[in-house]
């Protein structure tokens, strides 16, 4: 099993180069990484450390690539009180339900026992051409509360 599951949702594709950025970068500080987009519950180990990555679509919705899982777990409630995890969610504050998508997928996956790990970075992609960067500055002190 991997040190760290990442986990993306997106529609277009910039999460899925976020997770895959701060994957590469804790590879780099030794931690060996899974990265899945849009995984189901059964391709995941439901214990150790958990990074979620996603943007917000349609009106604070999840991107239809994460939804399945959501779903899955709001019906299935899986005991993950074995997972930690972070989260890091993407969007722009020119909508109303700025990054609502990573705050239900917290709030799902607390709801299954699981204890987030430091507070959850939201990047408005409106202040962040490149939300790789303040990703990477984020994930430099989240790292350090593993
Ligand atoms: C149709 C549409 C709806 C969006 N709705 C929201 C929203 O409700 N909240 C938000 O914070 N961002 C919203 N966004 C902004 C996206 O989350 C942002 O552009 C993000 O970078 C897209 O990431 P992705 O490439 O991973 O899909 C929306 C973007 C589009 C195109």
């Amino acid at each position: 099993m991997a040190d760290i599951t990442l986990i993306s949702g997106s529609t277009l594709g910039g999460a899925e180069y976020v997770a895959e950025h701060l994957a590469e970068k804790l590879e780099d500080a030794g931690f060996s990484t899974d990265t899945q987009h849009g995984p189901l519950l059964e391709d995941l180990t439901l214990s150790g450390i958990w990074l979620l990555v996603s943007s917000t679509h349609g009106a604070g919705d999840i991107p239809d690539n994460l939804l399945p899982l959501y779903e899955e777990l709001q019906a299935q409630s899986p005991d993950l009180s074995a997972v930690r995890f972070g989260s890091v969610g993407i969007g722009s504050r020119e909508y109303d339900t700025f990054c609502g998508a990573i705050d239900k997928l917290d709030e799902a996956l607390v709801a299954c026992g699981a204890k987030q790990i430091g507070e959850t970075l939201k990047i408005n992609v409106l202040e962040h051409e490149i939300p790789e960067d303040p990703a990477e500055v984020w994930l430099g002190s989240w790292k350090n509360l593993l």
